[in-house]
């Protein structure tokens, strides 16, 4: 004990320590430090080695690890972002890593408008699985422009997804058949699966030009790889933040990713080949293999380089897709009001003679409003999952953000906002049949996709299958809650998704 104002004699303390294991004992109190510095200090550790930061509002080390470790990292940074008022902008460290965060629409504008923030950090697992050779985290430059312009002008625009109408249509009708079955088979229908199987096979068509039967052989195997890519994507991977643990995957995130990638290889590589011997006997081109395997000088991509592209066009096709698909039907089931205001609508403008087609679509509006108010309360990417990344040293409004900081939105944030939003919390697509807020990234009040250089490329591809496939179910059934009910709890891992998948009952409208 001190007395008399004098201080503690801790160098007593080194006395008692034997000489040999000193520098152990120094180097563990060095690392106790750093540790508490992390756990404790405003903004964390990131933030105080560089001093050339201007106030931005943060939250400690422990709070933002706790915020971004658990299901909800979403809600977890909104409040944190509230509670400290800082929705233009919050800053935090996960462990060497700076963020930031933006919780309102004109500093997010301004972030993914900015040719500064058009990089994205690129973690173990995405490098392992190759998307440093695919458009999603390939570095803003000639490669990715290059990838960029192939894919807009030959996957995503709009003369390729009107072709892949019949086929859009044919799988509307595998999963009215599936649903039957299971109600037959079972008194109710999981519908994650066969949403899951109906976009994977969207994509596989567009991308491969072939598909898979539902539930056997290789279909599932493909499905099973696409949900372990995943599941890698998803984990907060501490390697990517701690570079003394780089060398131990200590979470076993690089060596599932490699056993993944040789499956993946084999499985697209088989597909590469398979094209090519077609096309020494009959060269048609149809699919996108066909377009890649087309380019010519620059432009040519190596084998590697198309595994890479084609893998992640069937890896990002599926889950979004398949995600907010089950989210719209929960809040069919949720609201009957909402569900029957639709299949009026559908019966007014469709009828009953025939099925909905693409045709169809524009004049549905009341279908599309329910589309675009699920993804306001239910964003599959809530965080815009693939972050983005600072490539210059650059200013966000006053503050000063360093190059190799990490940038998100919290797109949750801004569409659960009572500041921008009436009743931010109700379901209520009636909101967009007065204003009809432009969801394709120009206003940030609601940009699912993103927005500037990088808003995801396949965004009308996607709603032109949740469109038609929406319309198509509700249209041929009545959706009732099964004795399990309707859980709205999320977890958000890659994708924001049902914690518990929704099962529930389908009754026949023809009948
Ligand atoms: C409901 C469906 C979908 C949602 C909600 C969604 C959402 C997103 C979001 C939030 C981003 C990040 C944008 C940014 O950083 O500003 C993104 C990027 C991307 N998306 Fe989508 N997406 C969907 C469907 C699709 C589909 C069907 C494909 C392709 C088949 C696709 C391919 C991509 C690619 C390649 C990127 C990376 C773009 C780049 O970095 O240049 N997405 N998506």
């Amino acid at each position: 004990m001190s007395s008399h104002g004098e201080s503690f004699p801790f160098h007593i303390f080194f006395f008692l320590i034997p000489p040999a294991t000193l520098p152990v004992f120094l180097l563990l109190l060095l690392l106790l430090l750093l540790f508490m510095a992390a756990l404790f200090s405003p903004r964390g550790i990131a933030w105080s080695l560089d001093r050339r930061c201007s106030f931005i509002p943060g939250a400690g080390g422990l709070a933002s690890v706790l915020a971004l470790s658990g299901f909800s990292a979403h809600r977890a940074l909104a409040d944190l972002s509230h509670s400290l008022s800082a929705r233009h902008l919050m800053a935090f460290s996960i462990g060497l890593t700076r963020f930031i965060v933006s919780s309102h629409p004109e500093t997010a504008k301004q972030i993914l408008n900015s040719s500064d923030f058009a990089d994205r950090p690129i973690k173990e697992s995405a490098r392992e699985l190759l998307f440093h050779r695919a458009i999603g985290f390939a570095p803003y430059g000639d490669y990715w422009r290059s990838l960029r312009r192939i894919s807009a002008t030959r996957l995503f625009c709009p003369r390729p997804i009107a072709s892949f109408g019949d086929f859009r249509l044919e799988i509307a009708e595998q999963m009215a058949e599936q649903v039957t079955v299971l109600m037959g088979k079972h008194g109710q229908v999981e519908l994650k699966k066969i949403f899951h199987f109906g976009s994977l096979n969207n994509v596989l068509k567009c991308v491969f030009g072939k598909s898979f039967d539902f539930w056997k052989g290789e279909g599932m195997e493909l499905e099973r790889m696409v949900r372990e890519g995943y599941e890698l994507l998803g984990i907060l991977n501490w390697s990517d933040h701690l570079p003394l643990l780089k060398w131990l995957d200590l979470q076993g995130v690089r060596k599932r990713s490699r056993v993944l990638v040789e499956e993946v290889n084999v499985f697209v590589r088989g597909i590469i080949e398979e094209h090519r011997m077609r096309r020494r006997i009959c060269r048609v081109s149809g699919d996108f293999v066909d377009v890649l395997l087309d380019l010519e000088d620059e432009e040519k991509l190596s084998d590697s380089d198309m595994v890479a592209v084609l893998w992640e066009m069937i890896f990002r096709g599926t889950d979004t897709v398949s995600i907010l698909l089950e989210w719209i039907m929960a809040r069919m089931i949720l609201h009957p009001e909402i569900q029957s205001k639709a299949q009026t609508e559908m019966d007014a403008y469709v009828g009953k003679s025939r099925f909905v087609c693409d045709a169809d679509i524009p004049n549905l509006r009341y279908l599309q409003s329910i589309v675009k108010e699920t993804l306001r309360m239910h964003p599959p990417g809530p965080l815009l999952s693939w972050a983005r990344l600072a490539i210059h040293d650059v200013h966000v409004g006053d503050h000063f953000i360093p190059a190799g900081t990490t940038a998100m939105v919290n797109m949750w944030a801004i569409t659960h906002d009572g500041a921008i939003w009436a009743d931010p919390d109700e379901f209520k697509p009636e909101r967009f049949m007065t204003d009809d807020v432009n969801i394709m990234g120009s206003d940030l009040r609601l940009a699912p996709f993103g927005s500037g250089r990088r808003l995801c490329p396949g965004k009308s591809m996607g709603l032109a299958a949740v469109h038609l496939w929406l319309a198509r179910l509700l249209q041929s059934f009545e959706w009732v809650p099964s004795a399990r009910g309707v859980d709205l709890s999320e977890r958000l891992k890659m994708s924001l998704e049902m914690e518990n998948p929704l099962v529930c009952c389908a009754v026949s409208r023809n009948s």
